[in-house]
């Protein structure tokens, strides 16, 4: 290995060693800001160049060397180096080799403290975007699904037991609602996200006579950040973003442990697309549903780099610390973990294939209008308490005679209660069940219905 030789600066007196280089450098990671450091590089030099802080020749300078920059990042051509670094360096080395003394006045009011940050808050606010419009997608394929299935009947459960019949476009819907708050969480976050925190510098501000406003409408800020101590150090608005995805992922574990217990053959509610299953090497008759489980997978990694950056930031002193160019690595995974999550469980929902006879048979399987039963008789004069016990005998009986609560016989039923008559089958069947709960949120079909186009148009809004 090539002895480095190279001192920080001309404040030190011995170079830099190469272990320290390698520990302290963040450009193989931070590379991937660099059209938000260059975006974040010609508003500041603008701003410059208004306030009369650069002439307007080095702004022109300026101006040309980081269009050719962006350029030769993109097309990969530009050549990163440890030895500066991280990205704010290297792009400002190489700013300074294209367009001389120009590209060494770039940084005047302005550290890498500010830089970074507002570098982070351009990245995560091209994200944030990003997931709203991705959570969007996959709530329009849910309402898609939910539409086909407002008349098929699944067994809703309690402790994974059959509970109630239910319209399957009504179990659809509650993971919409979820999706849809989680939206509603990152267009909250959003708000937070977008302030601009370029001009604090290191710090303190700068004695320059910078305009942070017109900064901050260039690069389409919604406001400045009021503190300088607070716009370096304050990392929550990463935190926040993957404390929503880590909600977000929850929701979507759950979502998928349904959609594999559904696709198992004790189930047989559903078939997920071949596309998105793979076999076993040893066991020929697989067909494994991989994409849920991992996603389901995936849940430890974005609550685990949730965990990193709180403790990242935990007893931190004010202000920038180096402790904070960890945050990059664990949002960068989790921005991509989500993205890749939404798009492919999006396509996984647009493809399944559901089996409604199948789902009716398991709701028809475990007494789950017992509660109509129970119901009926309240209806009838009883309370709920005295009728809940009436069934629970009723229930027994139909175990021990091994039939469904809608083959026991009128006069067996009459054992249990005079009020009972033959109209009590009206409310054992699923239908007549699903039917009476038509107040707003129940799974009354007519009300599902409504919910589904109340929900379609919102979503067109
Ligand atoms: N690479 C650094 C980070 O990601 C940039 C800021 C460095 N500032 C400093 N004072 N060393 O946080």
């Amino acid at each position: 290995m090539k002895k480095n030789t190279k001192k920080w600066s001309e404040r030190f007196s011995e170079p830099t060693s190469e272990i320290v280089k390698r520990y302290t450098a963040s450009v193989n990671f931070d590379q991937r800001l660099a059209v938000f450091d260059i975006e974040g590089s010609l508003a500041h030099a603008e701003m410059l160049k208004k306030q009369k802080i650069i002439s307007v020749t080095d702004f022109n300078a300026i101006t040309k060397g980081l269009k050719q920059i962006k350029k030769e990042i993109i097309a990969q051509k530009f050549k990163w180096s440890i030895d500066l670094e991280d990205v704010h360096i290297n792009i400002e080395n190489r700013l300074t080799k294209i367009v001389g003394v120009a590209g060494k006045k770039l940084h005047t009011g302005r550290s890498r403290n500010d830089q970074v940050a507002t570098d982070m808050r351009l990245y995560l606010r091209e994200v944030v975007d990003l997931t709203i419009n991705q959570i969007k997608i996959l709530q329009k394929e849910t309402l898609n699904l939910a539409e086909k299935h407002i008349m098929t009947i699944m067994p809703g459960m309690t402790h994974l037991q059959i509970a109630q019949p239910v319209s399957f476009a009504h179990h659809l819907h509650a993971y919409y609602e979820m999706l849809e708050r989680d939206k509603a969480r990152f267009e909250d976050a959003r708000k937070r996200i977008n302030i601009l925190p370029l001009g604090a510098a290191a710090l303190a501000g700068t004695s320059y006579p910078i305009d942070r406003k017109f900064v901050a409408k260039l690069l389409k800020f919604d406001s400045v950040m009021e503190n300088s101590i607070d716009a370096v150090s304050d990392r929550d608005f990463l935190i926040e973003y993957n404390a929503n995805a880590s909600i977000l992922m929850t929701h979507l574990s759950r979502w998928s442990e349904e959609l594999i217990m559904w696709s198992s053959p004790f189930f047989e509610f559903i078939e997920i697309s071949d596309s998105f299953c793979t076999g076993s090497s040893i066991m020929p008759q697989k067909k494994n549903p991989d994409v849920p489980e991992l996603v389901r997978g995936k849940v430890g990694r974005v609550n685990g780099h949730l965990l990193s950056l709180l403790t990242l930031m935990k007893g931190q002193p004010l202000a920038y610390n180096k402790d904070n160019q960890e945050d990059k690595e664990p949002i960068f995974d989790v921005a991509d973990t989500i993205s890749d999550t939404l798009t492919i469980f999006a396509e996984m929902i647009s493809k399944l294939t559901i089996f409604p006879d199948n789902m009716e048979a398991a709701a028809l399987k475990g007494y789950s209008t017992a509660t109509d039963l129970a119901d009926y008789l309240v209806k009838k004069g009883m309370t709920f308490r005295e009728a809940h016990g009436v069934v629970a005998k009723v229930v027994k009986f139909a175990i021990n005679k091994q039939c469904e609560l809608s083959e026991v016989e009128l006069k067996s039923f009459q054992k249990f209660s005079k009020l009972i008559d033959k109209d009590v089958f009206d409310c054992l069947t699923l239908k007549g069940s699903i039917k009476s709960r038509k107040h707003i949120g129940g799974t009354a079909f007519n009300t599902v219905k409504a919910a589904n186009k109340q929900a379609k148009q919102k979503m067109k809004n």
